[in-house]
C-alpha cells in the first residue's frame, strides 16, 4: 500500500478523511469550520457555495480550496466525503450525484421534501456502497448519548412517557421557510428521530399547529408553534412541543420517564453561574442551535469520517432519515386533516409506505 503523506495522518497514525462541504449558510459554514478544526478523523479539503463571495470568504479564511460548482467537489480526488448543506430541495439530487461519483455522503435533514426522491437517494447510496449519514446531530451530543446509553441498557425500566421541547429564539428568513417543507418536516423531524432513538418505533401521531406570531407563516401555509402527541408501538406515550418564536433563547430539552427512573436532558447554559440581585436570581441561556450543539455538530462529522475510514455503517443511517421524514409528513397531514394518523402494525418496519397514495396510504 502506498504510504500516506504525514499531513493526512493524525498523531495516532490514523488517516484523516478529506471532506468537501457544499452550501455555506447557517449550518454548512459550521460544518466547514468544524471540518477545518481539530477533528481526529476528518479534514476540510474543499468548500462550495453558489454565492461566490461566501465560497471565497470561507475558503480563504479556512485555508481550503473553494468554488461555486458542485462538480468541482465531485471531481476533487481529495474529497472522500461530501457534506450536503444546501437548501433541502437540492439534497436528493446532490446525494445521487455524489454517490454516483463514489463519494461518501453526509446529508443534512431532511433528505428531501418528498418520499420518491428520498427513496431514490437511499437507493443511490446503497448501490454505490457509500456511507450515507443524515444530520441528526442530537445523537452525538454527550448529554443525549449518556442518557441514551442508560435508557438502552434498561435502567429506566419500562418506559411510560417521552416529552420533548424544541424552541428557537427567532425564526429563519421567510425565504428559508418557503422552501423548508413546512414546520413538521423541517423542525419536528429532529424530535421524531429522537423519539425513535430513545424510546422506539411510533404507531400514532396527532399533531396541532398554529401560526401565531406573524401573518407570514399563514401566508406561507405554515405554522410557527406545534404540539404533537405520540403513541409508541411499546404502548408508551409521548408529547412534542415546539416553537420557532420563543423569544428568550434556544431550548431543546427532553424527559423520558420509566418505571424505575426518569432522565431529564437539557443543558442551556454557557456557564454555571447564578446571578443574584435583590428579588431575583438569573442564569444565562444559549441563543441558538449552533451555540448549544457546537460539540455535537463536530462529533457527527468526526463519526461520519470515522465510519468512512473504518468501513463501518454510520451511526445515523439513511433509513433513520427516511423514517423520521415519513413520521414528519404524517404530522403535517394530521395537523391539516385534524385527525390522528395511525401506522398499521404490519407497515411499521421502517415506515416505508405506499407512495401512490401520497406516501401515507397504509395509515388509517
Ligand atoms: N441539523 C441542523 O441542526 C440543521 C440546522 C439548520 C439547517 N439544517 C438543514 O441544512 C440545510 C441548509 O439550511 P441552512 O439554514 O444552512 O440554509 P441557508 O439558506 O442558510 O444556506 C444554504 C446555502 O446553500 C447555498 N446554495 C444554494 N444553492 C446552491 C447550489 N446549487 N450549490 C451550492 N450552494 C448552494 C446558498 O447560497 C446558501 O449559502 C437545510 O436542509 C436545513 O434543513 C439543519
Amino acid at each position: 500500500m502506498k504510504a500516506l503523506p504525514l499531513s493526512e495522518m493524525t498523531t495516532s497514525g490514523r488517516r484523516r478523511i478529506g471532506l468537501g462541504v457544499v452550501g455555506l449558510g447557517r449550518i454548512g459554514l459550521l460544518h466547514a469550520e468544524h471540518s477545518a478544526g481539530p477533528l481526529a478523523s476528518a479534514k476540510l479539503v474543499r468548500v462550495v457555495d453558489a454565492d461566490e463571495a461566501l465560497a471565497r470568504e470561507a475558503g480563504d479564511r479556512l485555508g481550503t480550496s473553494w468554488s461555486t460548482s458542485f462538480e468541482d467537489l465531485l471531481g476533487d480526488v481529495n474529497v472522500e466525503g461530501v457534506v450536503i448543506a444546501t437548501p433541502t430541495q437540492l439534497h436528493a439530487e446532490m446525494v445521487e450525484r455524489a454517490a454516483a461519483a463514489g463519494k461518501h455522503v453526509f446529508c443534512e435533514k431532511p433528505i428531501s421534501l418528498d418520499l420518491s426522491s428520498t427513496l431514490r437517494a437511499l437507493e443511490a447510496a446503497r448501490t454505490a456502497g457509500v456511507v450515507f449519514q443524515v444530520g441528526f446531530h442530537r445523537r452525538f451530543d454527550p448529554d443525549w448519548t449518556a442518557a441514551a446509553a442508560r435508557i438502552h441498557a434498561g435502567q429506566l425500566g419500562e418506559i411510560f412517557f417521552f416529552r420533548t421541547t424544541l424552541r428557537d429564539r427567532q425564526p429563519p428568513a421567510a425565504e428559508y421557510i418557503r422552501t423548508s417543507g413546512g414546520f413538521f418536516v423541517d423542525v419536528t423531524i429532529h424530535d421524531l428521530d429522537t423519539a425513535r432513538w430513545l424510546v422506539g418505533e411510533i404507531e400514532e401521531v396527532t399533531a396541532f399547529g398554529a401560526a401565531l406570531s406573524d401573518p407570514t407563516f399563514a401566508e406561507l401555509d405554515d405554522v410557527d408553534n406545534a404540539v404533537v402527541a405520540l403513541r409508541f408501538a411499546s404502548g408508551a406515550l409521548g408529547v412534542i412541543d415546539e416553537s420557532r418564536v420563543a423569544g428568550y433563547g434556544y431550548e431543546c430539552s427532553t424527559e423520558v420517564m420509566g418505571s424505575r427512573a426518569t432522565v431529564r436532558i437539557g443543558q442551556h447554559r454557557r456557564v454555571n453561574n447564578v446571578w443574584l440581585t435583590p428579588g431575583s436570581a438569573a442564569v444565562d441561556w444559549v441563543t441558538d442551535f449552533a451555540e448549544r450543539y457546537a460539540k455535537a455538530y463536530a462529533l457527527e462529522l468526526e463519526d461520519f469520517a470515522a465510519a468512512i475510514r473504518d468501513g463501518r455503517p454510520p451511526t445515523v443511517t439513511g433509513d433513520d432519515g427516511l423514517a423520521a421524514f415519513v413520521l414528519a409528513q404524517a404530522c403535517d397531514r394530521s395537523h391539516r386533516e385534524r385527525r390522528t394518523i395511525r401506522f398499521l402494525p404490519d407497515n411499521r418496519d421502517g415506515y416505508v409506505l405506499d407512495e401512490a397514495a401520497g406516501g401515507l396510504s397504509p395509515c388509517v
